[in-house]
Protein backbone atom coordinates (compact mmCIF):
# COMPACT_ATOMS: atom_id res chain seq x y z
CA UNK A 1 0.00 0.00 0.00
CA UNK A 2 1.33 3.48 -1.05
CA UNK A 3 0.61 7.04 0.55
CA UNK A 4 -0.80 9.33 -0.90
CA UNK A 5 -0.07 12.93 1.09
CA UNK A 6 -0.83 11.11 4.25
CA UNK A 7 -3.90 9.38 2.86
CA UNK A 8 -3.53 5.53 2.22
CA UNK A 9 -5.29 4.43 -0.70
CA UNK A 10 -5.52 0.73 -1.49
CA UNK A 11 -3.27 1.22 -4.14
CA UNK A 12 -1.81 3.62 -6.58
CA UNK A 13 -4.61 3.27 -9.40
CA UNK A 14 -8.37 5.00 -9.55
CA UNK A 15 -10.27 1.40 -11.18
CA UNK A 16 -13.46 1.58 -9.11
CA UNK A 17 -14.54 4.01 -6.62
CA UNK A 18 -15.56 0.99 -4.08
CA UNK A 19 -11.52 1.22 -3.40
CA UNK A 20 -11.82 4.45 -1.63
CA UNK A 21 -12.87 5.43 1.72
CA UNK A 22 -14.20 8.83 2.55
CA UNK A 23 -10.27 10.44 3.26
CA UNK A 24 -9.33 9.25 -0.23
CA UNK A 25 -12.60 10.98 -1.70
CA UNK A 26 -11.72 14.36 0.57
CA UNK A 27 -7.95 14.07 -0.38
CA UNK A 28 -8.89 14.42 -4.31
CA UNK A 29 -12.13 16.52 -3.76
CA UNK A 30 -10.12 19.35 -2.02
CA UNK A 31 -6.90 19.39 -4.22
CA UNK A 32 -9.36 19.48 -7.16
CA UNK A 33 -11.01 23.19 -5.50
CA UNK A 34 -7.57 23.97 -4.57
CA UNK A 35 -6.52 23.41 -8.71
CA UNK A 36 -9.34 24.84 -9.66
CA UNK A 37 -9.13 28.29 -7.66
CA UNK A 38 -5.62 28.45 -8.36
CA UNK A 39 -6.32 28.06 -12.22
CA UNK A 40 -9.22 30.73 -11.65
CA UNK A 41 -6.58 33.16 -10.67
CA UNK A 42 -4.17 32.79 -13.41
CA UNK A 43 -1.56 31.11 -11.28
CA UNK A 44 0.80 28.97 -13.34
CA UNK A 45 1.52 24.85 -12.28
CA UNK A 46 4.21 23.39 -13.35
CA UNK A 47 4.71 20.26 -10.90
CA UNK A 48 4.52 17.57 -13.59
CA UNK A 49 6.71 19.40 -15.93
CA UNK A 50 8.94 16.24 -17.40
CA UNK A 51 6.31 13.88 -17.02
CA UNK A 52 4.17 12.10 -19.52
CA UNK A 53 0.26 10.93 -19.01
CA UNK A 54 -0.43 7.96 -21.60
CA UNK A 55 -4.02 7.36 -22.88
CA UNK A 56 -5.80 4.83 -24.25
CA UNK A 57 -9.04 5.05 -25.75
CA UNK A 58 -11.30 2.25 -27.09
CA UNK A 59 -14.16 4.05 -27.21
CA UNK A 60 -14.98 7.60 -28.15
CA UNK A 61 -14.15 11.14 -26.06
CA UNK A 62 -14.97 14.51 -25.65
CA UNK A 63 -14.81 15.32 -22.06
CA UNK A 64 -12.63 12.99 -20.30
CA UNK A 65 -10.07 12.61 -23.09
CA UNK A 66 -9.55 16.17 -23.70
CA UNK A 67 -10.15 17.37 -20.11
CA UNK A 68 -7.20 14.73 -19.16
CA UNK A 69 -4.89 16.13 -22.12
CA UNK A 70 -5.59 20.14 -21.08
CA UNK A 71 -5.46 18.91 -17.47
CA UNK A 72 -1.62 16.97 -17.83
CA UNK A 73 -0.65 20.36 -20.08
CA UNK A 74 -1.19 22.60 -17.32
CA UNK A 75 0.67 21.26 -14.87
CA UNK A 76 3.14 21.17 -16.93
CA UNK A 77 3.53 17.50 -18.19
CA UNK A 78 2.72 15.97 -21.76
CA UNK A 79 -0.37 13.86 -22.82
CA UNK A 80 0.56 11.16 -25.07
CA UNK A 81 -2.46 9.21 -27.35
CA UNK A 82 -1.90 5.66 -27.76
CA UNK A 83 -4.12 4.72 -30.68
CA UNK A 84 -4.67 1.04 -30.13
CA UNK A 85 -5.23 0.36 -33.62
CA UNK A 86 -1.99 1.10 -34.46
CA UNK A 87 0.19 -0.10 -31.67
CA UNK A 88 0.83 -3.98 -31.17
CA UNK A 89 -2.13 -4.13 -28.99
CA UNK A 90 -4.21 -4.39 -32.38
CA UNK A 91 -1.91 -7.45 -33.40
CA UNK A 92 -2.76 -9.23 -29.92
CA UNK A 93 0.54 -7.95 -28.29
CA UNK A 94 -0.16 -9.79 -24.73
CA UNK A 95 -1.42 -7.19 -22.24
CA UNK A 96 1.63 -7.73 -19.67
CA UNK A 97 4.41 -7.05 -22.55
CA UNK A 98 2.60 -4.19 -23.34
CA UNK A 99 2.30 -2.98 -19.97
CA UNK A 100 5.89 -3.72 -18.80
CA UNK A 101 7.57 -1.06 -21.74
CA UNK A 102 4.87 1.76 -21.21
CA UNK A 103 6.31 1.52 -17.25
CA UNK A 104 9.86 3.05 -18.63
CA UNK A 105 7.97 5.06 -20.93
CA UNK A 106 5.48 6.77 -18.96
CA UNK A 107 4.34 8.24 -15.60
CA UNK A 108 0.34 7.23 -15.57
CA UNK A 109 -1.96 5.45 -18.05
CA UNK A 110 -5.81 6.60 -18.70
CA UNK A 111 -7.68 4.12 -20.09
CA UNK A 112 -11.17 4.03 -21.50
CA UNK A 113 -12.35 0.45 -22.73
CA UNK A 114 -15.17 -1.75 -22.96
CA UNK A 115 -14.20 -4.68 -20.00
CA UNK A 116 -13.12 -3.52 -16.39
CA UNK A 117 -10.97 -6.55 -16.43
CA UNK A 118 -8.80 -5.58 -19.83
CA UNK A 119 -8.07 -2.16 -17.30
CA UNK A 120 -7.86 -4.39 -14.32
CA UNK A 121 -4.85 -6.58 -16.08
CA UNK A 122 -2.79 -3.10 -17.09
CA UNK A 123 -2.90 -2.43 -13.80
CA UNK A 124 -1.48 -5.83 -12.77
CA UNK A 125 1.48 -4.87 -14.82
CA UNK A 126 1.28 -1.39 -13.96
CA UNK A 127 4.09 0.21 -11.72
CA UNK A 128 2.95 3.51 -12.90
CA UNK A 129 -0.68 4.28 -11.77
CA UNK A 130 -3.71 3.15 -13.94
CA UNK A 131 -6.88 5.73 -14.40
CA UNK A 132 -9.96 3.92 -15.42
CA UNK A 133 -11.46 6.83 -17.67
CA UNK A 134 -14.48 4.68 -18.07
CA UNK A 135 -15.21 1.05 -18.97
CA UNK A 136 -18.85 -0.75 -19.57
CA UNK A 137 -18.65 -1.51 -15.72
CA UNK A 138 -17.36 2.05 -14.11
CA UNK A 139 -16.80 5.60 -14.66
CA UNK A 140 -15.11 6.33 -11.45
CA UNK A 141 -13.55 10.10 -12.20
CA UNK A 142 -16.96 11.40 -13.70
CA UNK A 143 -18.29 11.11 -10.55
CA UNK A 144 -15.68 12.07 -8.38
CA UNK A 145 -15.62 15.66 -10.58
CA UNK A 146 -19.21 14.99 -9.90
CA UNK A 147 -19.01 14.83 -6.30
CA UNK A 148 -16.99 17.99 -6.73
CA UNK A 149 -19.76 20.14 -8.47
CA UNK A 150 -22.49 18.76 -6.59
CA UNK A 151 -20.23 20.39 -3.62
CA UNK A 152 -19.43 23.59 -5.33
CA UNK A 153 -23.34 24.15 -5.84
CA UNK A 154 -24.75 22.79 -2.53
CA UNK A 155 -22.41 23.29 0.06
CA UNK A 156 -21.79 19.74 0.86
CA UNK A 157 -22.99 16.10 -0.49
CA UNK A 158 -23.98 15.06 3.28
CA UNK A 159 -27.49 14.62 3.80
CA UNK A 160 -28.48 15.33 0.28
CA UNK A 161 -30.72 12.84 -1.86
CA UNK A 162 -29.51 12.11 -4.84
CA UNK A 163 -31.54 10.95 -7.37
CA UNK A 164 -30.34 8.75 -10.69
CA UNK A 165 -33.22 8.67 -13.14
CA UNK A 166 -32.86 6.33 -16.33
CA UNK A 167 -30.11 3.42 -17.10
CA UNK A 168 -28.10 1.50 -14.68
CA UNK A 169 -25.37 1.40 -16.41
CA UNK A 170 -21.68 2.41 -15.33
CA UNK A 171 -22.34 5.63 -14.44
CA UNK A 172 -24.92 4.80 -11.81
CA UNK A 173 -22.43 2.08 -10.56
CA UNK A 174 -19.71 4.68 -9.84
CA UNK A 175 -22.55 6.42 -7.71
CA UNK A 176 -23.62 3.44 -6.09
CA UNK A 177 -19.60 2.62 -5.32
CA UNK A 178 -19.44 6.67 -3.56
CA UNK A 179 -22.67 6.14 -1.69
CA UNK A 180 -20.83 3.15 0.15
CA UNK A 181 -18.60 5.60 1.63
CA UNK A 182 -20.12 9.02 1.67
CA UNK A 183 -23.48 10.14 3.50
CA UNK A 184 -25.72 11.20 1.15
CA UNK A 185 -29.28 9.20 0.33
CA UNK A 186 -28.63 7.84 -3.61
CA UNK A 187 -31.92 6.64 -5.19
CA UNK A 188 -31.99 4.72 -8.52
CA UNK A 189 -35.31 5.31 -10.64
CA UNK A 190 -34.62 2.86 -13.60
CA UNK A 191 -36.85 0.26 -15.77
CA UNK A 192 -36.98 -3.00 -14.01
CA UNK A 193 -34.91 -4.91 -16.96
CA UNK A 194 -32.03 -1.91 -16.37
CA UNK A 195 -31.85 -2.22 -12.65
CA UNK A 196 -28.14 -1.54 -11.41
CA UNK A 197 -26.34 -4.44 -11.02
CA UNK A 198 -27.18 -6.21 -8.44
CA UNK A 199 -23.74 -7.42 -6.98
CA UNK A 200 -22.47 -3.65 -7.25
CA UNK A 201 -25.40 -2.92 -4.97
CA UNK A 202 -24.88 -5.89 -2.40
CA UNK A 203 -21.16 -4.95 -2.15
CA UNK A 204 -21.80 -1.22 -1.83
CA UNK A 205 -24.59 -2.01 0.89
CA UNK A 206 -22.13 -4.39 2.49
CA UNK A 207 -19.17 -2.23 2.52
CA UNK A 208 -21.75 0.52 4.81
CA UNK A 209 -22.82 -2.38 6.72
CA UNK A 210 -19.03 -3.27 8.03
CA UNK A 211 -18.69 0.23 8.80
CA UNK A 212 -21.91 0.65 11.00
CA UNK A 213 -22.81 3.17 8.79
CA UNK A 214 -27.31 3.93 8.04
CA UNK A 215 -28.10 1.83 4.50
CA UNK A 216 -28.39 4.81 2.52
CA UNK A 217 -28.71 3.33 -1.67
CA UNK A 218 -32.31 2.68 -2.68
CA UNK A 219 -33.46 1.13 -6.27
CA UNK A 220 -37.52 1.64 -7.22
CA UNK A 221 -39.21 1.33 -11.04
CA UNK A 222 -40.72 4.18 -10.07
CA UNK A 223 -38.82 7.61 -11.34
CA UNK A 224 -41.81 9.83 -9.36
CA UNK A 225 -40.59 7.92 -6.25
CA UNK A 226 -36.55 8.43 -7.23
CA UNK A 227 -36.81 12.29 -7.76
CA UNK A 228 -39.20 12.97 -4.68
CA UNK A 229 -37.70 15.59 -2.73
CA UNK A 230 -34.61 15.41 -4.40
CA UNK A 231 -31.58 17.55 -3.99
CA UNK A 232 -30.11 16.68 -7.75
CA UNK A 233 -31.12 14.49 -10.16
CA UNK A 234 -28.89 13.01 -12.15
CA UNK A 235 -29.73 11.29 -15.98
CA UNK A 236 -27.20 9.81 -18.43
CA UNK A 237 -28.10 8.37 -22.17
CA UNK A 238 -30.94 5.12 -22.41
CA UNK A 239 -27.79 3.50 -24.52
CA UNK A 240 -24.31 3.61 -24.02
CA UNK A 241 -21.38 2.86 -25.72
CA UNK A 242 -21.42 -0.71 -26.99
CA UNK A 243 -25.57 -1.09 -26.65
CA UNK A 244 -26.50 1.39 -29.20
CA UNK A 245 -27.81 -1.23 -31.28
CA UNK A 246 -30.60 -1.42 -28.56
CA UNK A 247 -31.35 1.78 -29.18
CA UNK A 248 -34.79 1.84 -30.61
CA UNK A 249 -35.86 -0.85 -27.65
CA UNK A 250 -34.55 1.19 -25.33
CA UNK A 251 -36.26 4.60 -26.42
CA UNK A 252 -39.39 2.24 -25.35
CA UNK A 253 -38.44 0.75 -22.40
CA UNK A 254 -37.44 4.43 -20.99
CA UNK A 255 -39.76 6.40 -21.81
CA UNK A 256 -41.49 6.91 -18.67
CA UNK A 257 -37.96 7.89 -17.28
CA UNK A 258 -37.01 10.96 -19.56
CA UNK A 259 -36.23 13.93 -16.93
CA UNK A 260 -38.18 17.01 -17.65
CA UNK A 261 -40.28 19.91 -16.24
CA UNK A 262 -42.67 17.28 -14.70
CA UNK A 263 -40.34 14.99 -13.13
CA UNK A 264 -38.21 17.96 -12.07
CA UNK A 265 -41.46 19.51 -10.30
CA UNK A 266 -41.60 16.48 -7.84
CA UNK A 267 -37.98 17.39 -6.48
CA UNK A 268 -37.02 20.17 -4.26
CA UNK A 269 -37.74 23.72 -5.60
CA UNK A 270 -34.18 24.52 -5.59
CA UNK A 271 -32.98 20.69 -7.25
CA UNK A 272 -29.83 20.93 -9.42
CA UNK A 273 -29.44 18.77 -12.75
CA UNK A 274 -26.80 16.77 -13.71
CA UNK A 275 -25.71 14.61 -16.64
CA UNK A 276 -22.57 13.63 -17.39
CA UNK A 277 -23.20 14.55 -21.03
CA UNK A 278 -23.26 13.90 -24.07
CA UNK A 279 -27.04 14.60 -24.02
CA UNK A 280 -29.66 13.39 -25.85
CA UNK A 281 -32.46 16.02 -26.25
CA UNK A 282 -35.81 14.83 -26.00
CA UNK A 283 -34.40 11.08 -25.08
CA UNK A 284 -33.76 10.47 -21.39
CA UNK A 285 -33.71 14.73 -20.89
CA UNK A 286 -35.87 17.24 -22.58
CA UNK A 287 -34.14 20.93 -24.23
CA UNK A 288 -36.01 22.99 -21.67
CA UNK A 289 -34.71 20.89 -18.76
CA UNK A 290 -31.03 20.70 -20.00
CA UNK A 291 -31.01 24.67 -21.06
CA UNK A 292 -32.53 25.68 -18.20
CA UNK A 293 -32.49 26.97 -14.57
CA UNK A 294 -32.15 23.89 -12.85
CA UNK A 295 -29.50 22.50 -15.31
CA UNK A 296 -25.64 22.71 -13.74
CA UNK A 297 -24.11 20.36 -16.48
CA UNK A 298 -21.98 23.23 -18.53
CA UNK A 299 -19.97 23.76 -14.59
CA UNK A 300 -20.44 19.62 -14.66
CA UNK A 301 -18.22 19.00 -17.74
CA UNK A 302 -15.72 22.09 -16.08
CA UNK A 303 -15.35 20.51 -13.70
CA UNK A 304 -13.53 17.16 -15.10
CA UNK A 305 -10.64 18.91 -15.93
CA UNK A 306 -9.87 20.13 -12.74
CA UNK A 307 -10.72 17.15 -11.35
CA UNK A 308 -8.59 15.44 -13.45
CA UNK A 309 -5.74 17.74 -12.45
CA UNK A 310 -6.17 16.70 -8.85
CA UNK A 311 -5.74 12.87 -10.16
CA UNK A 312 -2.68 13.47 -11.91
CA UNK A 313 -1.22 15.69 -9.06
CA UNK A 314 -1.41 13.15 -6.36
CA UNK A 315 -1.16 9.93 -7.89
CA UNK A 316 2.18 10.90 -10.29
CA UNK A 317 5.22 10.06 -8.94
CA UNK A 318 7.38 13.24 -8.57
N1 LIG B 1 -18.83 12.48 -19.69
C1 LIG B 1 -17.93 11.88 -20.50
O1 LIG B 1 -17.22 10.97 -20.10
O2 LIG B 1 -17.90 12.39 -21.75
P1 LIG B 1 -17.00 11.88 -22.95
O3 LIG B 1 -17.58 10.56 -23.40
O4 LIG B 1 -17.12 12.95 -24.00
O5 LIG B 1 -15.61 11.71 -22.46
N1 LIG C 1 -23.04 5.74 -19.89
C1 LIG C 1 -22.42 6.44 -20.96
C2 LIG C 1 -21.50 7.49 -20.42
C3 LIG C 1 -20.83 8.34 -21.46
C4 LIG C 1 -19.90 9.34 -20.87
C5 LIG C 1 -21.67 5.48 -21.85
O1 LIG C 1 -21.01 4.57 -21.32
O2 LIG C 1 -21.76 5.60 -23.08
Amino acid sequence: MKIYNGVSMQDKNILCLLDFDEADFKLFLNRAVDLKKEFKAGKKNSTLSGKTLGLIFDKPSTRTRISFEAAMIQLGGMPTFISSTDTQISRAEPVADTMRVLNKYIDALAIRTYSQKFISEFAEYADIPVINALTDLYHPCQVLSDIMTVIEKKGSYENLKIAWVGDGNNVANSWINAAASLDFELCLGCPKQHFPNSDILENALSKRKKQSKRENIFVTKDPFEAVSNADVIYTDVWASMGVENEGEKRKKEFAAFQVNSKLIACAKKNVIVMHCLPAHRGEEISENVLEGRHSVVWDQAENKMHMHKAILDILIDR
